[in-house]
């Protein structure tokens, strides 16, 4: 198998390239291919021939995309159709990268993969109109959503909170927002194995359990070994420019039929722990 990852050089792509031995992969940055031009992705894809294209490429500033909607639109929403009708053309089989952000967080269950988008974001909604425009174009794409992304080699969560661990006796931390974290590097061995599984349709890969971003960084300070008290405190008192569901656990069930079983978010956050190390 040839696959190709367009998004290579983020958080994901770059645990995805390290991770995926034993086919042929050929890792991209935007360097190499700006999916906003539909003829150079056509260009390129047509060179490489994958037989899987993981499209990892997104604009992620989440707060960015509410000063820049036309930025992610374009990027997010036009830029995966432009992978997409260029997969189409070759008989490349795709898997999208989508969010939790797709939902508007009012479950009190976790979200299954045919609940309702209702995303209150620009970011959700750039997400949620490219799931929708993917499945039009190519109806046998998989689609794999996936939430609280953290892994070495970019800014993530537990990055953040370490880092101020290191300097202050407290950390106040939102008590009120609900999801699942996700290791980069168990997200990529999902990936691989959606992929050489043939998978279609909606799944969500997340690390099993869920947590608050305030348990969370709790787990993160008290592994670490850091001494600051995590303290909670409501996401009123942190307002940021893009609304966050207060509830985006996504259920589990969608990787059943493949046989994957993802590790539970504390195992992933003592590897990742681990890995920052080195
Ligand atoms: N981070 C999360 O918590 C989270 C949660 C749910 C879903 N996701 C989704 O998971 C995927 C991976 O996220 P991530 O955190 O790994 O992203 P990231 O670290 O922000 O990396 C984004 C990637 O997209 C590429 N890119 C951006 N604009 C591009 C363009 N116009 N043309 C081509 N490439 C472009 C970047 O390339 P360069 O660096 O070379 O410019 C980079 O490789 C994304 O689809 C994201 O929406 C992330």
């Amino acid at each position: 198998m040839k696959a190709m990852i367009v998004g290579a050089t983020g958080l994901l792509g770059k645990a995805l390239t390290r991770e995926w031995v034993g086919d042929e992969v050929v890792g991209l940055g935007s360097k190499d291919v700006d999916i906003l031009d539909a003829s150079k992705v056509r260009e390129v894809v047509d060179k490489v021939r994958p037989d899987w294209i993981v499209l990892a490429a997104a604009y992620t500033d989440v707060d960015g995309c509410e000063s820049h909607s036309d930025l992610a639109f374009a990027v997010n929403r036009d830029g995966a159709v432009h992978v997409a009708d260029a997969a189409k053309r070759i008989g490349a089989k795709l898997l999208f990268l989508s969010s939790d952000y797709v939902f508007d967080g009012k479950n009190t269950s976790p979200y299954e993969t045919q609940d309702r988008r209702n995303p209150q974001s620009v970011y959700g909604r750039s997400k949620a109109e490219a799931e929708m425009r993917l499945l039009a174009v190519l109806p046998e794409c998989c689609i794999a959503r996936t939430s609280w992304l953290f892994g070495t080699g970019g800014k993530c969560f537990p990055d953040t909170i370490l880092k101020l661990a290191a300097s202050r006796p407290t950390l106040d931390v939102v008590k009120d927002q609900r999801g699942c974290p996700t290791y980069s590097v168990d997200l990529s061995r999902a990936i691989i194995g959606l992929c050489r599984n043939q998978a279609s349709g909606i799944v969500h890969v997340t690390n099993a359990g869920n947590c608050s971003w305030f348990e969370f960084a709790r787990e993160i300070v008290k592994n670490a070994g850091f001494a600051s008290e995590v303290r909670p405190v409501g996401s009123q008192q942190m307002a940021r420019p893009a609304p966050r569901p207060a509830y985006s656990v996504l259920s589990p069930k969608s990787l059943n039929p493949y046989g994957i079983v993802m590790p539970t978010w504390q195992d992933a956050l003592q590897r990742y722990l681990q890995e920052r190390k080195h």
